[in-house]
């Protein structure tokens, strides 16, 4: 079979926030399908980038003090760690504020402007006297011209759903500086997309589009185009458009671009890649484009438009993806629903959340519901139940009874070759993007894998013969199908994969791998794989994200470590083994200080004491614990507590939190926990 090159990009996310579950639906999605085509040994490259540019940027960099290259580097950080733990693996993550994207941006628009598809001319739009600067639907507000509703934005009224334009809106105001907007004029640079009529209506009905997405461009495409505006004046956080001081590419002329600018950047440092192979136009690779539904005009229309006209190649496919709604609800700040990626990641597997999605996810761009109950019983009962569960009950007959050893024959050749029979199949629905199906048909195996294992009985034998070489060859089938289905769900669950591979003692599992099987083999002993999701961690997520309201950088105030509400009597906790406990240090530790702390609902700023260090130094650390509800500062002055010595300190709204201390409870319920009498600070408890 032939390898196929493929370059993927994802959509680039504005760098101006926190990402969300929202946005790692389609992060997810694209990885999936990405991780799928390497392991069929297809060549394929992943990019993506901060979306770096645009007006708001520039006020939240202003408002944060910092310049606006220093705001985007530290969001590109933090972005680009959110995506690592959700192990979504891209070659390179780039910033659309590049030299790259400078360069493609400036040739774009110069080829554009000598096909003379770039129109000029004057336009009138409200502007900010006293910020001097032009404003954007989204920076006004004012009185709806329809229903009267207060405090509505500039395009639309959130009570009676009317369209408007700005200048309709009654006492309008900028949301910057409060002033009244005054009309001003100014000349603006545009794109002729109606030029590309003929060209998009057969582009976009060519295959490259899902259906549904092509059916809506239709309507669009036949209502007649128009121009595009491409220009702001400045002040403005972007590239200076050539030959034109003082007016800027709009962010969404150079934000797509910014995927030929990530690519171009990734191809310095890989000898195996070359960008004019994947963007000439007369190219053969592949090029995906992968985005939520609310960007297809920028990428269906403009973007082809473009490249086009500019000499490149136009995509091969792009595949759009809903939006995410959380217990069938828009996602909610004050419903703890607007999850960061950064609170999910405290509480719970990211793997999980690639599991459900993916057990969702088709190839259309229909809404997808995370609904949070059925979320951890899907993943308790598929990925635990059905999957980790066939391992932990072969693995252990194997490594007691015959000392790792796989049996020489695999028996039971039909269901092995059923499971096997699947790949092509299973495949061929991951190639489409039907995740979903591909998930049902991967769990009707595991199904099939455990039925044969609970007739089958192994314990039965083995508790009269722990040596039977039946019990082998059962457990040994067991372990096989196990990791048939591994493989099958590797794209999805690639963190799972690789603690099988080192159980399994086997190298990095690939597609091809389903033909082979592991005989007369040696296997590792078999450690906790994925361990089931605790309602009382969902619980608590969606607590920590009520918190983050009105919180920018930090995703939860609270910081102590609640141990489960005694109403509520949860179930204990998995096992573990003493190694893990052992990694957390905890120390008795002295409040020296308990203070309110401004602006927070439920923290308190707590100083403690940990005792003399070895050379001899006081050491003192600071904690925002969420016991505000339960305790005064004053009556914590002088007690002696538990702390968390060794968590990572966090960054969070009112300061440096480093680490983390004890209690149990909820509301006026909460508990600290306090030593027996006489404990010094420092000791460490074991
Ligand atoms: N910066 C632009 C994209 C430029 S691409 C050249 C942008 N950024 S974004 O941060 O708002 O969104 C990034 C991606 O996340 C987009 O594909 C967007 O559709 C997707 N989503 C953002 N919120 C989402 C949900 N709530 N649900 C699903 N996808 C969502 O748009
Ligand atoms: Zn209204």
């Amino acid at each position: 079979m032939n390898k196929r090159n493929i370059l993927v990009t994802n959509a680039l996310p504005y760098a101006n926030g926190p990402i969300h579950l929202g946005h790692l639906l389609g992060y997810i999605q694209a990885d999936i399908w990405v991780r799928f085509q390497r392991m069929q040994g297809n060549n394929c490259a992943y990019v993506c980038a901060d979306d770096a540019h645009g007006t708001g940027i520039m006020l939240s960099a202003e408002k944060a003090g910092v310049s606006p290259e220093d705001f985007i580097d530290a969001v590109n950080l933090e972005h680009q760690r959110d995506f690592t733990d959700f192990l979504v693996d891209f070659d390179i993550y780039h910033s659309t504020h590049s030299e790259e994207n400078k360069t493609f941006s400036s040739l774009i628009y110069e080829r554009c402007k000598a096909n003379g598809h770039i129109n000029q001319r004057s336009i009138t739009q409200l502007y900010d006297p006293e910020k001097g600067l032009f404003l954007s639907d989204r920076f006004i507000k004012g009185q709806c011209p329809k229903c009267k509703a207060e405090d509505q934005y500039g395009d639309n009224c959130e009570v009676c759903s009317s369209t408007y334009n700005a200048t309709d809106l009654i006492n309008p105001r900028s949301t910057i500086s409060g002033a009244t907007p005054i009309e001003k004029e100014s000349t603006h640079f545009f794109f002729s997309l109606p030029d590309f009529s003929d060209f998009l209506k057969q582009w976009t009905r060519s295959g490259t589009l899902p259906n549904q997405v092509a059916n809506k461009l239709a309507e669009w495409l036949d209502g007649g185009l128009q121009e595009w505006d491409i220009s702001r004046d400045a002040p403005y956080f972007g590239f200076e458009i050539p030959g034109e001081p003082g007016k800027y590419f709009y962010v969404w002329l150079d934000a797509p671009i910014g995927y030929m600018a990530s690519f171009k950047k990734l191809c310095e440092s890989r000898t195996d890649l070359s960008f004019e192979d994947y963007w000439d136009a007369d190219s053969k690779n592949e090029l995906w484009h992968f985005i939520g539904k609310d960007i297809i005009n920028f990428h269906a229309l403009f973007w082809p438009a473009m490249l086009k006209t500019s000499g490149f190649r136009t995509p091969t496919g792009i595949s759009v993806n809903g939006f995410l709604t959380v217990n069938g609800q828009k996602m909610s700040k004050s419903r703890g629903t607007f999850i960061m990626a950064e609170t999910y990641k405290q509480f719970l597997n990211p793997e999980y959340l690639r599991y459900y999605f993916a057990g969702k996810l088709g190839s259309n761009p229909d809404d997808l519901d995370l609904n949070l109950e059925d979320f951890v019983q899907r993943v308790n009962s598929d990925v635990v139940g059905k999957v980790v569960n066939i391992a932990s009950r072969c693995a252990g007959f194997i490594n007691k009874g015959f000392a790792g050893k796989l049996s020489a024959e695999i028996s039971e050749p039909e269901l092995i070759r059923e499971c096997q029979q699947a790949a092509s199949e299973i495949a061929e629905l991951y190639e489409k993007r039907e995740f979903a199906k591909a998930i049902r048909l991967i769990m009707s195996l595991a199904d099939k894998a455990n039925q044969y294992i609970a007739e089958k009985t192994p314990w039965v034998i083995a508790k009269e013969n722990p040596q039977s070489t039946e019990v082998q060859d059962i457990c040994s089938t067991g372990l096989n199908l196990f990791r048939l289905l591994v493989i099958y769900l590797k794209p999805v669950l690639p963190g799972l994969a690789k603690q099988v591979e080192e159980f399994l003692n086997v190298a990095a599992l690939q597609w091809q791998d389903v033909e082979s099987l592991l005989s007369d083999h040696q296997i590792n002993p078999f450690k906790p794989l994925m361990t089931r999701v605790e309602s009382s961690k969902v619980d608590a997520m969606v607590e920590a994200s009520k918190d983050s309201l009105n919180t920018e950088n930090s995703s939860a105030e609270n910081t102590t470590t609640k141990v489960d509400s005694p109403l509520a009597n949860d179930p204990i906790s998995e096992e573990i083994e003493f190694p893990d406990f052992a990694k957390v240090d905890l120390r008795i530790a002295k409040i020296i200080r308990a203070e309110q702390v401004e602006g927070a609902d439920k923290l308190l700023k707590i100083t403690l004491d940990l005792g003399l260090n070895a050379a001899g130094e006081q050491q003192i650390r600071t904690v925002f614990s969420g016991i505000k509800s339960a305790y005064e500062p004053e009556q914590l002055k002088g007690m002696y507590t538990v702390l968390v010595a060794n968590l990572k300190p966090r960054k969070m709204k009112f300061g440096l939190s480093e680490g983390m201390i004890l209690a149990a409870g909820e509301g006026k319920d909460i508990y600290l926990l306090e030593p027996h009498a006489g404990a010094q600070a420092g000791l460490r408890i074991t």
